[in-house]
């Protein structure tokens, strides 16, 4: 039987994470190919709504991943996510997954070996978790 091999959707900012993958790529630094990426302008406009219709779409994990605060285009945006993230983590409870499947980060343009590891990271973690069974119920669902 073939490993488990988990979905992940990351919501990255355009200017700091995105630009990471982006460098990950360029300099063939090596992760798995398990994440789709979102790039969206800011971590800030990062709702829960995107979150759980990731997860509805058949995401196993998903990543929110931005700007350090000092660097954010639009000052608040690390705030603002933060907050979002916090409350978002009370709610998946309610759809039945664990927070485990949840990873908020901020990662610099620079950092392409970061976003590569926290990538390497979330599948190992979600591996150990093993299907989504929010997936598991949209699947019996249909
Ligand atoms: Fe990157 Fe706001 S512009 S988090």
């Amino acid at each position: 039987m073939a490993e488990f091999e988990p979905q992940i959707i990351a919501f990255t900012c355009n200017w700091c994470t995105y630009a990471a993958a982006d460098l990950a790529g360029t300099s063939r630094i090596h992760y798995p190919a398990n994440v789709r990426i979102v790039r969206v302008m800011c971590s800030g406009m990062v709702n829960p709504m995107y979150v759980f219709k990731a997860f509805e779409s058949g995401a196993d994990g998903v990543i929110v991943a931005g700007c350090n605060y000092t660097d954010c285009h639009y000052i608040d945006g690390p705030v603002k996510c933060d907050a979002m993230f916090a409350r978002l983590k009370k709610m998946v409870h309610v759809l039945g997954l664990e927070e485990e499947r949840l990873r908020r980060e901020m990662i610099s343009t620079s950092e392409g070996v970061i976003f590569a590891r926290v990538v390497e990271e979330m599948v190992e973690q979600l591996k150990k978790l093993g299907p989504s069974p929010f997936k598991i119920k949209m699947e019996t669902l249909a």
